[in-house]
């Protein structure tokens, strides 16, 4: 029997909390299917006594709510701006461990809470390896509501990502899709990878009216990879 996706998720989003989590730790939880597995065993694990003293930033409302269900004590970055610990999935890793996220819209408070982990713990089916990134599909960047037009078409000419389409995220009702921080979303699609990520981010970075992008560089620890043949960690 071959394990179907939704049980590799499972089994890498706990195999992070197994190997990476232990008690007195404050934890990053991130955002998707895959992560939610994490959360999960985070608090399975709290409520059977097997880790004790965890401290949980949550990366979404999302997160926050499955987390509080679950009955994982919870902080912010206000109040613990050091975690020992983040785990996340990712919709693109490349061999890097240069990553695409943000497919769940979730991006600014994921690396913004990321970014503050000593180790982030990346876990991925093996679906999500890339040679390049950009290609398996968008590349969101979150902007501020205030003429947002304006904004993407600004993104869109910048030389980094030269011929990519820009579109604005919409729900199922074709609504412009709002972010936990009551932004939008542009979403980006290269026809080949992007070449140069650093510029790019970089460049992003500098457009007034872009708040975040999904391209999270040189910030991934260790990627845990669940695969036919088992779990297995990629590092640089
Ligand atoms: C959320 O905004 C994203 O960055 C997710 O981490 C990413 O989309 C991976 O989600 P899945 O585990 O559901 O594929």
């Amino acid at each position: 029997v071959t394990a179907s996706a939704d049980d590799l998720k499972r089994q890498v989003g706990y195999r992070a909390v197994d190997d990476y989590v232990r008690s007195g730790m404050v934890v990053g939880l991130g955002t998707g299917s895959t992560a939610a597995y994490a959360v999960e065993r985070v608090g399975h694990k709290l409520s059977s006594g097997e880790l004790k003293d965890i401290v949980c930033i949550p990366t979404s409302v999302r997160t926050e709510e499955q987390a509080r269900s679950l009955n994982v004590p919870l902080t912010i970055l206000d109040t613990h701006s050091k975690l020992d610990v983040a785990i996340d999935g990712a919709d693109e890793v490349d061999d890097a461990l240069n990553l695409v996220k943000g497919r769940g819209g979730a991006l600014l408070r994921e690396k913004m809470v990321e970014v503050c982990a000593k180790q982030f713990i990346v876990i991925v089916d093996e679906s999500k390896l890339v040679p390049g990134l950009g290609v398996s599909g968008a590349m969101p960047v979150e902007v501020t509501p205030f003429c947002w037009q304006h904004t993407l078409r600004q993104i869109a000419a910048l030389p980094s990502v030269a011929g990519c389409r820009a579109e604005p995220r919409r729900t199922g009702d074709s609504q412009l899709y709002v972010t936990d921080n009551q932004n939008y979303i542009v979403d980006l699609y290269f026809d080949r990878p992007i070449a140069d990520a650093h510029r790019a981010a970089a460049e992003l970075l500098n457009t007034v009216g872009v708040v975040e992008h999904g391209l999270f560089l040189d910030m991934a620890t260790v990627a845990l990879v669940a695969g036919k043949d088992g779990i297995y960690e990629k590092r640089k």
